[in-house]
């Protein structure tokens, strides 16, 4: 079939919106036309030519949502008409690690995927006869797009899919930073650096695990707003000065729980130290440049404090996604105010201007 889609041809130049042919889904993959798709970070960083592993020709986006329009052959459990959120983090339930509760990392595709191939080694998409490239297991700024079926997690039917599409990447990223990697507890105090969608995830997630004091530090007083919003109980504009406001605010000890969503490794140190002393847990969500190193005086792990990453916050999709979709339809989660821009697929380099210009949280592209 043929389908438009947002094609990085060169690094540093706009996306171009194409035609492509589409190829039928072969087993154990899924045909979902998408109805939204986010425009994330990890998008505009491949686009710019920063990532040393990217390639071209190839279709970006990762943040989608659509439904299940053909299924190939194995194919157990999805169906035609299935709500779906795209995966880059997939969970084939069968691996060493999807066995394993301790993490999410599926074994399963991973090599062919960071190379831009589907499991058998081969692309879908193509022009002319020749290849395009997948982009992160999901290529969703396209119509419709093939991915395998433990690369998808089937949600409600109930759940918009220009809202549901933000689980995809940042927002699930963020909850599940503070449920499943720190895994919070009741009554604690949390400090939070960063206020785009990882952090305002990561804030949320602190609230419904029923922390007490949740502080969210950014150098935004806008997003600071929103952090009030998803539960914030203090907000602060970050600087030099901040792990001695932490330590002041919690009678020079530290914070149960820190986060770390700026990507900054001046940042993830801060978070390191402002943890608290005995028991203080560090989470890394951000992705840092390339070569960047993130120093930890020694004393501050002998004495107590320790430090994790987390990748996808820890969700195992197929299992999770569904259930942290579920939370917000209950209304324990408030999605709306992430959506800033709503974009056709033609003004996907609108989305990337308005990132790197930090208007609003995400812009959302609507197929339909
Ligand atoms: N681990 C994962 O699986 C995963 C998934 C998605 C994104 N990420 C990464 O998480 C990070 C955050 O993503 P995002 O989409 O929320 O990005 P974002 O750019 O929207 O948000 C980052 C925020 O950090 C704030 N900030 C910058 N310097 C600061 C400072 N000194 N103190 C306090 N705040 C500061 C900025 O004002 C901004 O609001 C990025 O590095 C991204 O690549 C990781
Ligand atoms: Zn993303
Ligand atoms: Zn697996």
């Amino acid at each position: 079939m043929q389908v438009r889609a947002a094609v990085l041809e060169r690094f540093g130049e706009p996306l171009e919106v194409q035609e492509l042919e589409l190829a039928e889904p072969r087993t154990g993959e899924v045909l979902v036309r998408l109805e939204a798709c986010g425009v994330c970070h990890t998008d505009l960083f491949t686009a710019s030519g920063a990532d040393p592993s990217g390639y071209s020709p190839t279709v970006l986006g990762h943040e989608g949502a659509g439904v299940v329009e053909a299924v190939g052959e194995g194919v157990r459990d999805l169906a035609v008409g299935d709500h779906v959120v795209t995966l880059f983090s997939p969970q084939c339930r069968e691996c060493v690690h999807c066995l394993d509760p301790r993490t999410n990392l599926c074994l399963a595709i991973r090599e062919q995927q960071g190379l831009g191939f589907l499991p058998d080694g081969t692309t879908r998409l193509s022009r002319d006869g020749e290849p395009v490239r997948h982009f992160m297991g999901c290529s969703t700024f396209a119509e419709c797009t093939v991915m395998p079926e433990i690369a998808l997690a089937r949600v409600s039917p109930e759940a918009p899919l220009d809202r549901a599409c933000l689980f995809a990447c940042g927002l699930s990223t963020g909850l599940g930073a503070a449920m499943n990697t720190a895994r919070v507890a009741a009554g604690s105090t949390c400090v939070v650096f960063g206020a785009g969608m990882v952090g305002l995830g990561a804030v949320a997630g602190c609230r419904l695990q029923g922390a007490e004091r949740i502080v969210c530090i950014d150098l935004s007083e806008e997003r600071l707003g929103l952090a009030r919003g998803q539960g914030a109980t203090e907000t602060w504009i970050g600087g030099p000065d901040t792990v001695e406001r932490v330590l002041e605010l919690t009678g020079g000890f530290g914070a149960d729980y820190t986060f770390e969503a700026t990507g900054h490794v001046a940042v993830m140190r801060q978070a390191v130290e402002s943890a608290r002393m005995g028991w203080g847990l560090a989470t890394v969500c951000g992705v840092a440049g390339k070569g960047e190193v993130l120093e930890v005086v020694p004393r501050f792990l002998i004495t107590g404090r320790r430090v994790a990453g987390s990748s996808f916050g820890g969700v195992k999709g197929r299992d999770q996604v569904p259930q942290l979709v579920d939370r917000w339809l209950a209304g324990e989660i408030d999605v709306e105010p992430f959506v800033s821009h709503r974009l056709t697929l033609d003004e996907v380099n609108r989305g990337f201007e308005l990132m790197e210009a930090q208007d609003g949280i995400r812009s959302v592209i609507s197929f339909g």
